[in-house]
């Protein structure tokens, strides 16, 4: 995306003194353009980046997804209103059990007659695990929701037999002690599951069983070989950075872990969480540019782990990731913790990353918004209702919409001056094609200017209708709660025909135009 361009308002501001003309052409609209070529593809995007999470973390599985004593549930204990709001966010890929909860879970707790489990105490976050939702209970819920699982083993306090017999239990058809076991739980044929992490978050000293890369890629390795040999179809997730902490050398860290990694592992996970804490709507809105930086960086880490390996391909699993700084810190511990209340801003950083995934999609092949319900969540509950935050929106209009292969876009935008990030355009953009309908989708960072774009097409037309829907509310600060919901959706459909729309974005605006072309 081009930065600087004709009309940029610091240019504008610059002249104002000298040319009174200037001042008229400030007031008036910003002005944009993106220019589209269908046959400029980036790559097929890959459905999975549309993924969400499940922790046993505060109330996210307990009192989220699951909630045996309550009246709204199934009989299995999953909360049928929560089921229903995660099939219609079209979640196509799920992370369980952590996260830092990962890293001290040993899965034979979490199967069998559920009044047996152990209860253990959970040191990662401070809470008591019962162990009531184990593996059957994930998995099912998977098969219910229509998504694909993705387990994340114990590379922390866990060993390489554990993490090898979980795939076995898990994926195995052949008769053995682990597989009888299964069948005894209720379960005849194996699940197989594809994705598999190799541990959560490994270079944070947060973690139960943290390593230097090399004891991390070395253990790594061991437990990916037993894995892969227990069931060669599956796909490994190797744990790359989540530490960016000024003096860590996280580019060192994947380097090292691919380095042990590169025969066998599929993917690198990363993982980012951004937040507004000094209050600065322009900085937090252009989060998404550090977000690009590391794909960036990440890609060249890994051509160089893969290079002169034919046929060899590792993507990035960004397998956490969503605005996460008001219930974060030391005092996150116990039941009600990370239950973070989103506004509309948080929902517009939501959509640049969301652009920024889907611009990508050559390499960003797994995305997992953390989580799914109550902790840094779309959803959220009490006992007895449930209500959609502002980040819902964007990622089910991504999710059931931006499909296909992902376009390369040229985009000339305005663009205002940012401490850290220099200059942002106001328009951050991306755009798929879907059997030839086009989905181009365009956040306005403009906190109080509409951006008159014109969106012309190179290889095609436009054919009448165009469907336009809109996450907007009238201040950036608003919050949905369970009493109203004030950023949502709202939809209609403008006509257009030929090779140019011209289209005003509003100000704090995501806008979603989707097109059948000729
Ligand atoms: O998603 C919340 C926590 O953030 C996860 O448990 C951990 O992996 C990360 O630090």
């Amino acid at each position: 995306m081009e930065s600087g361009s004709a009309f940029s308002r610091r240019s504008f501001s610059k002249a104002l003194v000298a040319a009174p003309w200037i001042l008229r052409a400030q007031q008036g609209p910003l002005r944009a353009r993106i220019k589209i070529d269908t046959e400029r593809v980036i790559d097929d995007i890959d459905p999975k980046i549309y993924g969400n999470f499940v922790e046993h973390l505060g109330r996210c599985i307990e009192g989220g997804v699951f909630d045996e004593n309550s009246p709204l549930s199934d009989s299995n204990g999953y909360r049928r209103d929560v089921l229903d709001a995660a099939k219609k966010l079209g979640v196509s890929i799920l992370r369980w059990p952590g996260g830092n909860f990962s890293s001290n879970y040993h899965w034979k707790d979490g199967i069998g007659p559920r009044d047996k489990r152990p209860p253990r105490l959970e040191m990662a976050w401070g809470t008591v695990e019962s162990n009531r939702f184990g593996t059957h209970e994930f998995l099912n819920y998977c098969e219910l929701l229509g998504t694909e699982p993705y387990i994340c083993a114990n590379l922390g306090t866990g060993t390489w037999e554990e993490a090898q017999q979980w795939v076995e239990y898990v994926n195995s058809s052949q008769d053995t002690a682990m597989t009888r076991l299964r069948r005894e739980n209720g379960r005849r044929d194996p699940w197989k599951v594809t994705y598999w992490g190799l541990g959560n978050e490994m270079d944070g000293p947060w973690q139960m069983g943290h390593k230097s890369a090399e004891d991390y890629g070395k253990f790594a390795l061991e437990a990916a070989k037993l894995m892969k040999w227990t069931d060669p179809n599956i796909k490994l997730i190797a744990a790359g950075s989540s530490n960016y902490t000024n003096g860590i050398d996280w580019i060192g860290w994947n380097r090292t872990v691919l380095d042990f990694l590169k025969t066998h592992a599929d993917y690198l996970a990363l993982h980012m969480y951004v937040g507004n804490t000094a209050n600065d709507f322009g900085e937090f809105l252009a989060t998404s540019l550090t977000l690009q930086e590391r794909i960036k960086t990440s890609e060249g880490v890994i051509n160089a782990a893969v290079s002169g390996q034919r046929n060899r391909k590792i993507y990035i699993a960004w397998d956490e990731w969503n605005v996460w700084y008001r219930a974060r810190g030391e005092s996150q511990r116990g039941r009600r913790i990370l239950e973070e209340h989103y506004n509309l801003e948080d929902a517009l950083v939501v959509a640049t990353f969301l652009n920024t995934f889907v611009n990508h999609a050559h390499v960003i092949k797994i995305a997992n918004m953390a989580q799914l319900v109550n902790v840094i969540a779309p959803i959220f509950t009490d006992e007895k209702r449930m209500f959609l935050q502002t980040i819902y929106y964007p990622l089910a209009l991504f999710a059931n919409n931006t499909k296909g292969k992902a376009l390369e876009l040229l985009v000339k935008s305005p663009v205002y001056p940012s401490r850290t990030f220099g200059e942002v355009p106001h328009l951050d953009s991306s755009a798929a094609i879907d059997n030839g309908t086009l989905i181009v989708n365009v956040v306005n960072r403009h906190p109080d200017q509409r951006v008159e774009t014109d969106i012309e097409l190179q290889d095609k037309q436009f054919t009448r209708t165009v469907e336009v829907a809109e996450v907007n509310a009238p201040d950036i600060k608003t919050e949905n709660s369970f009493d109203s919901t004030i950023v949502k959706t709202s939809q209609r459909s403008i006509q257009a025909n030929g090779k140019v729309l011209r289209y005003s974005f509003p100000p704090h605006s995501y806008t979603m135009l989707k097109a059948k072309l000729a």
